[in-house]
């Protein structure tokens, strides 16, 4: 039952913590994710680094990975990531190279989605869809404990899925994705067009940030909407409301009977949630005639990734001890 670390490598900062068998964190650090321009090296490196500053501290015995791509079937390589380096990247033998411990690679909404089925919102729940709102969408589909992957792994990719035809560029090569329209960096793009027309509805923030646009950010405008800025609520509804058209589909294709939302983004709690059920209600197929799928956001908020890979980690090592 010793501790294990858990790593998310979103789109924006890379998180890595000690986290004992029952899910608490007893050491979090982080660095910010390395550019997309750089090598897939240099995100090695940053992981390399943070598991090495807290083995300083703590026996790391096993080592999980919540990775913001496509990881393959076999839960080995990254096939492809919209917001970072990788392509075809050998994740998990580079790793295990360097670091000389049993790891393990997964999506970082499926490790996100198994913390919260193991220790969060998600207990109990044997039909699970997590969505994450971070850098970008991510999706985990888990059905009486297991992830399903689909046949090459990349199942639950709901971020990519096309909501408006001809709608906003997205860095997976396609157009009007569900996460050009409900993530953090929608929020931040809307903010930013609205400070940048000077519109005097967005004079709260752009005073706040001293007239630097570029210092916009998810949770300066969470922070604003909290105190009752209007414009910055106006933003995280319009962001709940794609939120909830998005979860009716996935309603309509998965029906489920749960789903868990995650990221960073919600920390907005009931200001991002409460748009989102209305939507979701409203566009929910059959509705008013079927049952309805519960929207909770995730307890273990933005850790769910890293405690969910910690937890993942704990299970690899356990057969790696068996098997050898
Ligand atoms: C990626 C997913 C990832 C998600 C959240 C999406 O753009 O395609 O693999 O899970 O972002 O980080
Ligand atoms: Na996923
Ligand atoms: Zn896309």
């Amino acid at each position: 039952r010793v501790p294990t670390v858990g790593i998310d490598i979103g789109g924006t900062k890379v998180m890595a913590g000690v986290v004992d068998a029952d899910g608490q964190i007893l050491e979090q650090v982080r660095a910010e994710t390395p550019e997309k321009s750089k090598s897939p090296k240099v995100v090695e490196d940053t992981i390399a680094e943070l598991v090495l500053d807290l083995s300083d501290r703590h026996d790391v015995h096993a080592v999980g990975i919540g990775a913001a791509g496509w990881v393959d079937a076999d839960r080995s390589r990254v096939l492809f990531a919209p917001h970072l380096a990788w392509r075809d990247e050998p994740l998990k033998d580079a790793l295990t190279a360097r670091l000389a411990v049993p790891v393990m690679v997964d999506n970082d909404a499926n490790t996100a989605a198994w913390g919260e089925w193991r220790f969060g919102a998600g207990r109990g729940e044997d039909h699970l869809v997590m969505i994450t709102l971070g850098t970008g969408i991510g999706g985990a589909i888990l059905e009486n404990g297991q992830v399903k992957r689909g046949k090459y792994g990349v199942a639950g990719e709901f971020g990519h899925m096309q909501v408006v035809p001809g709608g906003h560029r997205c860095p997976c090569g396609n157009r009007g994705c569900w996460e050009q329209y409900s993530s953090g960096n929608a929020l931040v793009r809307e903010a930013r067009e609205l400070a940048v027309a000077d519109s005097p509805v967005a004079y709260g923030l752009v005073e706040r940030v001293g007239g630097q646009t570029s210092e916009i950010t998810g949770p300066l405008i969470t922070e604003l909407a909290r105190g009752g800025d209007a414009m910055c609520t106006e933003l995280l509804q319009d962001i709940g409301h794609w939120l909830g058209v998005g979860i009716a589909n996935l309603a309509a294709a998965l029906d489920p009977g749960g789903f868990v939302i995650g990221g960073g983004v919600s920390a907005a709690d009931e200001l991002l949630i409460d748009p989102a059920r209305e939507a979701f209600k409203r566009h929910l197929t059959g509705r008013g005639y079927r049952p309805e799928a519960t929207i909770a956001k995730a307890q273990l908020g933005p850790e769910a990734g890293m405690v969910g890979a910690a937890d993942l980690a704990r299970l690899v090592a356990r057969r790696f001890r068996r098997a050898n």
